[in-house]
């Protein structure tokens, strides 16, 4: 196997795919064009949903390139090992010319000839679609990899969860695909375990789309005029996979901006658990802002959108810089490693240098200030919560006054052993806002009004949620935890084992069907022994008080919360499950979003 850098690997890829006929294009912008329907660009396929539709690319039927991306449903898995919010993605098209079998002859000759990658054959797995209602099994995939020599051990048939790809927004190109998985040479995690598995033994590392279909409405798929490939590899990954290293962030990509953030903390990026995760998030938030603030159609830190996104990002590594005590604006530093590391092919980083930094160092002094104030707060109260716990008016105060976002306070809470009322946190948001209307001001202070709203919404997502799981699962399921970001809710319930794709599909379906009915949603007042007759579930404990709220979307949903919720189950959009986990022994994880 060849131990190629990220810059060779990104070079030699977009050679192969030359040789083989294909024009090289240059990445999009990290921002869509004309499609609200996403913050980022996502994919490498994004930009070109125009052509797999069926018009002409003025370059050709054959295409390749390196995509910048950016996936902020994870923000807070990133300190992992390979989570990432910006990722470079290599991808390949065939608009209308070229199938399965080529597209599987390409890859295969690049990962295992020793011109290119020289990973040995045994050390890969793949997977195929393994058919339902809407495509058959993909036995074609499955036989081009067997003629290439590959083992039938090696190849397994999966459903449409995990090999069906797209669209990327809610109606588009999508189809099944075949994905290639490199084997770590970990032990397996269980009998069962195969590429399908997250426990980190197969590592995805390309992703082959076979887009035939355009999806035009819920169950509704419709063939396209062409049949188009559409694939996706992830650079960094790769080079960690042929580098041998254990994380993207040991890869060559990340040296430079690793040692500056050493050099400024006087700290190693391997002293601790807690250093290693500063590390990376410090890293991965700075990279990924100077490509938000770099890009041609760059963006600035504010309270909407991507903005919003961005400002998130800088402040989270605003809080690690000061745990690794890295002096006061020197985010900046590390993102002229980041420019340094990246200019040469991205020369919007160097053209836009200027505003990447004083951006940076305008955001850095203006959340410094908050933050100390709010971090000297914390540590002065933090001996004062009753029962290791952070109410939801001490929570709220944190994040209206010193600008804490719910989940810092949750993030400091849990490493000093606290835990945060995050419901009451909302209610305590919710009543600020309805005073705050009252007094005809429009924006919140600190102006994370439209996060809120979007967080009332994956909150009534979570109810319908919880009711799918019960009328599905069984009626002993209920809530372990729960949490919701401005992107995504998570939500804990007891269960003893994995969830089947059917059992998924059909909670999506009622979650859904509860939306498109569009129902109002209610708020009643009630003493706690009226709500538990009238059937409403949640936590019954005297935290609640005398009297409690019930929100109900009638027909679906009752239950005992504090809000804040939705006006209607319409304004939700559609709920789309992205993975279930376990959580821990007997708990289930179900990640969720709502796309508009
Ligand atoms: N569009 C496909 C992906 O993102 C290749 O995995």
């Amino acid at each position: 196997m060849r131990k190629l850098t990220s810059g060779e690997l990104r070079e030699l890829y977009l050679d192969f795919f030359r040789s083989k006929g294909h024009a090289i294009i240059s990445s999009a912008s990290l921002i869509p064009e004309n499609d609200p329907t996403v913050l980022f660009t996502t994919a490498g396929m994004h930009p070109l949903v125009p052509y797999l539709m069926g018009a002409a690319h003025p370059a050709g039927k054959r295409l390749a390139d390196v995509q910048k991306c950016v996936r902020t449903g994870d923000i807070d898995e990133v300190g992992d090992s390979s989570h990432c919010t910006f990722f470079e993605m290599l991808g390949n098209w065939s608009l209308g010319d070229y199938f399965k079998k080529e597209s599987i002859a390409f890859s295969w000759e690049f990962l295992t000839d020793e011109k290119y990658l020289g990973i040995p054959e045994d050390k890969l797995y793949f997977t195929c679609f393994e058919g339902d209602a809407d495509a058959p099994r993909d036995t074609v995939s499955h036989d081009c990899w067997m003629e290439h020599g590959v083992a039938p051990s090696h190849i397994f048939y999966l459903g449409k969860r995990h090999n069906w790809w797209g669209p990327a927004g809610l109606t588009g190109p999508c189809g099944p695909d075949t994905e290639i998985f490199y084997d770590t040479g970990k032990e397996k995690c269980s009998e069962g375990c195969d590429p399908s598995c997250p426990c980190g033994k197969y590592l995805e590392i390309w992703n082959n789309v076979f887009m035939e279909f355009n999806k035009v409405g819920e169950g509704k798929f419709e063939p396209l005029a062409k049949k188009n490939v559409d694939t996706g590899m992830g650079l960094d990954r790769t080079v960690a996979t042929l580098q041998g290293v254990e994380s993207v962030y040991d890869t060559d990509a990340f040296t430079g901006i690793i040692q500056t953030i050493a050099r400024l903390s006087g700290k190693n990026y391997k002293d601790s658990a807690q250093t290693i995760k500063a590390f990376r998030i410090v890293a991965d938030h700075i990279r990924c802002a100077a490509f938000m603030l770099g890009d041609p159609r760059g963006v600035t830190p504010s309270n909407l959108d991507q903005g919003y996104i961005l400002r998130r990002l800088i402040r989270r590594a605003i809080r690690y810089a000061m745990q690794l005590e890295m002096p006061e604006n020197s985010l900046g530093t590390v993102a002229e490693a980041v420019i340094a590391q990246y200019g040469g092919f991205y020369n919007e980083l160097n053209d836009n240098k200027k505003k990447i930094l004083d951006e940076l160092s305008r955001e850095e002094s203006r959340f410094q200030q908050t933050l100390k104030k709010g971090m000297r707060e914390f540590e002065r109260e933090k001996a004062g919560f009753k029962d290791g716990r952070i109410d939801g008016v001490s929570a709220f105060r944190l994040y209206d006054t010193f600008g804490f976002p719910i989940e810092f306070t949750q993030e400091m809470a849990a490493e000093n052993g606290l835990t945060v009322d995050v419901e009451g946190f909302h209610k305590a948001f919710e009543e600020h806002q309805l005073k705050s209307q009252a007094g005809s001001e429009q924006r919140f202070k600190g102006g994370l009004a439209d996060a809120g709203e979007q967080t009332a919404r994956l909150h009534t997502a979570t109810h319908l949620l919880q009711a799918a799981l019960r009328k599905v699962l069984d009626e002993s399921v209920s809530q372990r935890g729960s949490n919701i970001t401005a992107e995504r809710l998570r939500f804990d319930f007891n269960f003893e084992r994995k969830m089947t794709d059917e059992e998924l599909k059909e909670v999506e379906r009622l979650v859904n069907a509860a939306i498109e009915a569009d129902i109002s949603v209610v708020c009643e007042e009630m003493t706690v022994e009226e709500a538990k007759a009238s059937g409403a579930i949640g936590l019954f404990g005297d935290k609640y008080g005398e009297r409690v709220k019930v929100y109900s979307v009638p027909g679906y949903s009752k239950e005992i919360c504090g809000g804040p919720h939705a006006k209607r189950t319409g304004e939700l959009g559609k709920f789309i499950i992205k993975k279930e986990e376990a959580s821990s022994a007997g708990v289930r994880r179900i990640k969720a979003v709502l796309e508009n």
